[in-house]
């Protein structure tokens, strides 16, 4: 496995390695919902590439950017043992060189939900993923479904572009008492951690709901945040249910729906999501 800096060396690299090539972007810190990324990754591609860049334009609050976990060494172990061949670990000015002027706004899938909540997240995103997918040129790049808003800003994103890399959704990998695996986790309390699980207790009790026939999305909404009122540390900042395809608010729940939430531990910010459509978990 190959540790890689500039664009130059990517470039070579790919050069010489057999496709189809399967890209695995991330910020580092890696955990076991990156090591299902890669994993995936191996079983379908010949070449399997990591990217680890913590991307300064996705990040409206500065001090989130500050205090976002950073270990190289952690994550090329990761990398190593899931058999990944080449990582991609730029400092900033390779990614954005010197006279760097192009943003990529996706439109409305783009606008609710964390769009609304963090101005700017997603054209910081799907800006620096252009660049990575213009680099690497991979068949396929993976992504969880944690981020379901992100991963389909992303495939508008490649689609509208015809980038020609194509955007694949992963489960989200869960600790055992349901906490979604996410780099913030590590910013938790211990009284945090063991309150956070709620996230996805409240979701399940929203899909069940469903699951039982209810099909009023208000109903839906209260039954989460009625669960998220409960625990003291969770300061909910929205509950939503809305249409999968469009992420359009919902009335009634006559079509495939995404119940998701985001909610603030102190300073630290977590998202989640259910599908409502039929699908486990
Ligand atoms: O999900 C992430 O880790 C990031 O948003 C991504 C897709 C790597 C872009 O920086």
């Amino acid at each position: 496995m190959e540790v890689l800096r500039t664009r130059d060396e990517l470039r070579q690299a790919l050069d010489r390695s057999p496709r189809p090539v399967g890209l695995v972007p991330t910020m580092g810190w890696l955990h076991a919902g990156h090591r299902s990324l890669i994993a995936r990754a191996r079983s379908e591609t010949a070449t399997v590439v990591v990217t680890i860049f913590v991307n300064p334009r996705q990040f409206d609050d500065p001090s989130d950017l500050d205090r976002y976990p950073r270990s190289e060494a952690h994550d090329v172990a990761i990398c190593a043992a899931e058999g990944a061949d080449l990582i991609w670990a730029p400092p900033v000015t390779e990614v954005y060189p010197p006279g760097f002027d192009t943003t990529v706004a996706v439109g409305a899938i783009a606008s609710p939900l964390e769009g609304a909540a963090r101005p700017g997240h997603f054209d910081g995103v799907a800006t620096v993923v252009a660049v990575l997918f213009g680099l690497i040129r991979a068949e396929r790049a993976y992504f969880g479904c944690k981020d379901f808003q992100q991963l389909r800003v992303i495939d508008r994103m490649a689609r509208d572009l015809a980038i020609g890399t194509e955007v694949v959704g992963c489960p989200t990998v869960r600790e055992p008492d349901g906490l979604a695996m996410s780099s913030r986790n590590v910013h938790l309390s211990a009284g945090e951690r063991a309150a956070a699980p709620v996230l996805h207790r409240a979701l399940v009790a929203g899909r069940d709901a469903w699951a039982a026939g209810e099909r009023d999305a208000d109903r839906l909404r209260r039954i989460v945040a009625e669960m998220l009122a409960a625990e003291p540390l969770a300061e909910p900042e929205y509950v939503s249910c809305a249409d999968a395809r469009t992420l359009v608010e919902l009335e009634v729940v006559d079509r495939p729906a995404l119940l998701s939430l985001a909610v603030r531990f102190g300073p630290t910010r977590l998202i989640d999501n259910e599908l409502l459509d039929g699908s486990e978990g």
